[in-house]
């Protein structure tokens, strides 16, 4: 097409895209080392429609909960796209353990890719931490009460623990104040950690290779 052939001219996009993307795939990979690709989906299906979601919702005591209730009854397709997140999330979670099970009967976690691990295992916290913070966002007693329970537990923790639970619901109970900053943290901080620690994991990957056979 004359536009794209247009933009290449001045962008380059194509010769950028070639040294990311075309990289010869090993003959004998199989199934069990698309998990980590299969994550990654699920993290950009859940980022489309996040953005969709926040354009909806609104994080105040006295408007969550009736923000998600007219999603559901009053914008076009809104259960299906809170249906979408909640799902995509969940099995996020699920390939994301797939993926760290494969790595680690492979070995692919050693010298040298001992940083992957560990760029990978910010990204399941980070993953898990998306789920937590994601989960009071409706504003039910399901999610009320889920989040006294965690950060409760979190209290807990010997030294700092009631410190991080105190910091995290803005004070001693769960409030209009926890509500704003759980959705900081799910909107804004989170994905910046993620972004962050994916352009890690990839870039090692990329300089490394995908490990070899057992
Ligand atoms: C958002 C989460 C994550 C994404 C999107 C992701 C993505 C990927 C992708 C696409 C690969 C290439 C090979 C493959 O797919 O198996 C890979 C490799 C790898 N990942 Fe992850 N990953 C994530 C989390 C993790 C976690 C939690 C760990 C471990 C704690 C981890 C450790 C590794 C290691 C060691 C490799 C190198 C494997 C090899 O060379 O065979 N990753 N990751």
């Amino acid at each position: 097409m004359q536009i794209l052939d247009y933009l290449n001219d001045r962008l380059g996009f194509t010769n950028r895209h070639r040294r990311v993307l075309d990289k010869p795939v090993p003959e004998w990979i199989n199934y069990f080392y698309c998990f980590g690709g299969i994550t990654f989906t699920l993290f950009v299906i859940l980022l489309l429609t996040g953005l969709l979601l926040s354009m909806h919702y609104s994080p105040t005591e006295a408007e969550a909960y009736k923000s998600i209730q007219k999603l559901h009854r009053e914008v076009p397709l809104g259960a299906l796209l809170r249906g979408a997140h909640h799902w995509a999330g969940n099995l996020m979670v699920v390939t994301i353990l797939l993926h760290m099970l494969r790595v680690f009967v492979t070995g692919s976690y050693k010298n040298p890719r001992e940083l992957h691990w560990v760029a990978g295992s910010f990204l399941f916290l980070v993953t898990l931490s998306f789920g937590f913070t994601g989960y009071l966002l409706p504003w039910d007693q399901k999610a009320y009460w889920a989040t006294v329970i965690g950060t409760n537990m979190l209290g807990s923790a010997p030294l700092i623990g009631q410190f991080l639970a105190d910091l995290l619901r803005g004070g001693p109970d769960v409030t209009g104040r926890t509500l704003l900053r759980f959705y900081s943290i799910h909107v804004l901080w989170l994905p910046l950690g993620a972004g962050l620690f994916l352009w890690m994991h990839f870039h090692m990957i990329k300089r490394t290779g995908i490990s070899g056979k057992l």
